[in-house]
């Protein structure tokens, strides 16, 4: 048995805050998002921010911050609930808030000085504020620490060039946390992380990411030219910002993994339903061994990945690194979600393929979940890494 499981007593009831959030989260999508206005965010690749602030009233866009910063104060067992009940109503939605939560605001909240966190946190907790995260560029994606851009200092500023990519909230974002090279000669021991703010001259949102899926959340590409902030800008230490980057990560894997587990659910509830209401032969599919198994195996598994989620989330409570358990969980629970989605379109067989039926866009949604915040193989490879270190 693991040291971290011997650790962690194992209570499969929700908390009465988890129950109230989940509450909270499906009552808000009943009212806010029926499936013809999910699929018409969709469509036109809208990005809600007004539903992005409707969020911040329900305090979910501080869910993990202390009430002395505007937070709700909550922990990850809540934030995971969270993510997942919006994920399986609108997956772009869950994206949006994870991004905001545990990437952008998380990395302020962990390593900014006391005075930026006391400026921007309430305003990010509140939703009155979106939060990015910028540390993929256009040639380092899994490679994170192969980046190019840099930040140099001039006198009391750092002047940044170079463009990040793939960047969620990237036009919306009234923040942006930005890894950037401060020492090339050293590697990934010379990166550091800034803190910039929209409308910074020199810093400027560029193209829009035309996708696949999560058409609802934004995705862009950011270019810094000649972006001067103040020097109280860098976030934590000099040249620790790759490693700062990593630990974010370890919390951020934890709420993909969650909105992986919400799409599932989501794909599964929706087959169930078709399948009791679908006749053929006579009789519902859902009368037959075949659909009958999918159905089985998709909860089974789904269960599975509930059980690495949820636990990644209380050993992160807990105050535990949770580097392997973050990436078990985001690598199971994403590869699962895949799985389903795929399954859910079979069952719905021909209406699965068309836009009228939600099978079609879970199948599309999904695929992010096994690429954003690191690949599956990049998951494996963290996994492997931290088994030789045993
Ligand atoms: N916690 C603390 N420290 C960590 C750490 C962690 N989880 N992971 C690594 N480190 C430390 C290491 O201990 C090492 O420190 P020392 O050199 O002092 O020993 C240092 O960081 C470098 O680590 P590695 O040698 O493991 O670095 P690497 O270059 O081999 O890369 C990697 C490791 C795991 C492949 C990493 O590059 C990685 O995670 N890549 C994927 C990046 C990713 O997930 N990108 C998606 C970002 S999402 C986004 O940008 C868009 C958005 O809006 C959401």
């Amino acid at each position: 048995m693991s040291e971290t499981l011997q650790a962690t007593s194992i209570n499969f009831e929700f908390t009465e805050n988890q129950k109230m959030i989940a509450e909270t989260v499906r009552n808000f999508t009943a009212r806010e998002l029926p499936f013809n206005v999910v699929m018409k965010y969709d469509e036109e690749q809208h990005f809600p921010i007004e539903l992005v602030r409707k969020v911040g009233e329900l305090g979910l866009l501080g869910i993990i911050f202390p009430e002395e910063y505007g937070g709700a104060g909550f922990g990850y067992l809540e934030y995971v609930t969270a993510i997942e009940e919006l994920s399986k109503v609108d997956p772009s939605l869950g994206l949006t808030v994870a991004a905001h939560n545990s990437l952008g605001t998380n990395h302020l909240f962990q390593f900014a000085s006391e005075e930026l966190k006391r400026k921007f946190i309430p305003k990010l907790a509140s939703g009155e504020m979106l939060a990015a995260w910028a540390l993929t560029e256009p040639n380092s994606g899994s490679d994170a620490a192969g980046m190019l851009t840099t930040a140099v200092q001039d006198g009391d500023h750092w002047v940044l060039n170079g463009s990040k990519n793939f960047i969620t909230n990237s036009h919306s974002g009234d923040i942006c946390v930005v890894m950037a090279i401060t020492d090339r000669e050293k590697g990934n021991h010379g990166i550091s992380a800034f803190l910039v703010e929209k409308g910074t001259p020199g810093f400027s949102p560029s193209k829009k990411e035309n996708k696949l899926g999560m058409r609802a959340s934004e995705t862009g590409q950011l270019v810094f030219d000649n972006c001067r902030i103040p020097y109280n800008h860098l976030l934590g230490n000099l040249n620790e910002g790759f490693k700062q980057a990593m630990m974010i990560l370890d919390g951020g894997r934890i709420s993909i993994a969650a909105l992986s587990l919400g799409i599932a659910e989501g794909a599964l509830e929706a087959s169930v339903k078709y399948a009791k209401e679908r006749k053929q032969f006579g009789k519902p599919i859902s009368d037959f061994q075949a659909i009958q198994f999918k159905l089985a195996d998709m909860a089974t598994e789904i269960e599975a990945a509930k059980m690495l989620t949820f636990r990644a989330a209380a050993l992160k409570d807990e105050g535990k690194t949770t580097t392997m358990e973050s990436s078990m969980a985001k690598l199971y629970a994403s590869e699962v979600a895949v799985r389903v989605c795929n399954e859910a379109v079979q069952i719905f067989g021909g209406y699965g393929f068309i836009k009228e039926f939600p099978a079609e866009k879970f199948y599309r949604d999904v695929k992010l979940c096994t690429i954003g915040e690191g690949t599956s193989e990049i998951q494996r490879l963290v996994i492997a890494r931290q088994l030789m270190k045993k």
